[in-house]
């Protein structure tokens, strides 16, 4: 068996090289906790009563499941008193989540999709959570506000997502490349399994749902179109295709072999922006993809320079390897000259 280092290790390691404080280390350890206990409970699926409607609705205006819920519950627990968040932010919950006035607040906002992928939960199907760190302006005796979430991506303390598949893995940037850990179940450790992870520049794969071809603008018809031509098409190449419907393992599928995923602006989600929220799915995704070698856009620009306007905005997302992305991005270019 090859030997990893432990997370734990790994943040010390970070803290020594002066990448990481030692309260964003204690942050990342709570996270890694968190999703060890989320880990715990998908694994159970029905032996937990994890499956099926919660019977609520969130702010989104989506049913809420079960494991929605649970999920939830378990990272504003495990982070709410260790003193080093000024407040918190969930797609779950319609407003900023305060810290409680026994604990003392810190200086990160921790925001998080507490689970990924819901479709996917009834089923068996791999699902997630992904969360995104950024600084807390406000100073700390004040309540920080949604003003104070409303950062550019490009500002991100650190971000990442885990993945609830055959093995649990984290995945995780503090904006100096992309590392990868894996649930050890028996010991609940994370080992440091993918060091400095890449997407590959070049890969003949895509991730989209295709059952709205006839929803999506004219630049995404004619790049998709191209593709499915394969080998007899302008690009050469038989290119396959893959959709989850779990952004987590759709994009975990493109950060491991390359490749594109896009939930592009079509006409059923014109009115609201998008599909994918902004500030918890396509943030914390575009950091990683970008410190991962590979690129992230809106078709029209680079999610991370995204000014946010509200806590649950909505936004086109693209990305993947840097190729396949500037070719979409040019296409949306040629539209609009
Ligand atoms: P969530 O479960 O957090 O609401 O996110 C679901 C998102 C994302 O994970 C996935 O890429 C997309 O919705 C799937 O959408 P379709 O059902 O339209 O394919
Ligand atoms: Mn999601
Ligand atoms: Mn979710």
């Amino acid at each position: 068996m090859p030997q990893h280092i432990s997370l734990t290790q790994f943040l010390i390691d970070e803290q020594r090289a002066g990448r990481v404080s030692a309260d964003l280390g204690l942050l990342l350890q709570a996270l890694a906790q968190s999703v060890a206990a989320i880990a715990a409970t998908v694994s159970k699926g029905a032996l937990a009563g994890a499956l099926g409607e919660a019977g609520t609705e969130n702010v989104q205006g989506e049913a809420q499941k079960k494991l929605d819920v649970i999920a939830n519950d378990i990272l504003i627990q495990a982070n709410e008193w260790g003193g080093y968040l000024g407040a918190m932010a969930s797609e779950e919950l319609e407003f900023v989540c305060q810290i409680p006035s026994s604990a003392t607040r810190g200086d990160y906002l921790l925001l998080f999709d507490p689970l990924d992928g819901s479709s996917n939960i009834d089923v068996n199907v791999t699902i997630g959570t992904i969360f995104s760190v950024l600084r807390n302006p406000q100073a700390k005796d004040k309540e920080p506000t949604e003003a104070d979430f409303l950062q550019p991506g490009r500002d991100q303390i650190a971000a990442g997502y885990a993945t609830y598949g055959p093995s649990t893995q984290l995945v995780l940037t503090l904006g100096d490349g992309v590392h990868g850990f894996t649930l050890d179940r028996e010991t609940g450790g994370f080992l440091h399994t993918h060091p400095f992870m890449t997407v590959p520049t070049e890969a003949c794969e895509y991730a989209i749902n295709a059952s709205n071809v006839r929803h999506w603008e004219a630049p995404v018809q004619r790049y998709i179109a191209e593709l499915q031509q394969g080998r007899d098409g302008p690009r050469g190449c038989d290119f396959n295709m893959r959709w989850i419907a779990s952004m987590v393992a759709d994009v975990h599928r493109v950060l491991t072999r390359g490749g594109i995923f896009m939930y592009p602006l079509d006409e059923k989600c014109r009115a609201k922006g998008g599909k994918l929220r902004l500030m918890y799915e396509a943030n914390p995704m575009a950091m990683l993809i970008e410190q991962a070698g590979g690129a992230a856009t809106t078709g029209r620009g680079r999610i991370l320079d995204i000014i946010p306007e509200r806590l649950h905005q909505r936004v086109p997302v693209i990305l993947g390897s840097r190729i396949e992305v500037e070719r979409v991005t040019s296409y949306h270019l040629d539209l609009e000259s």
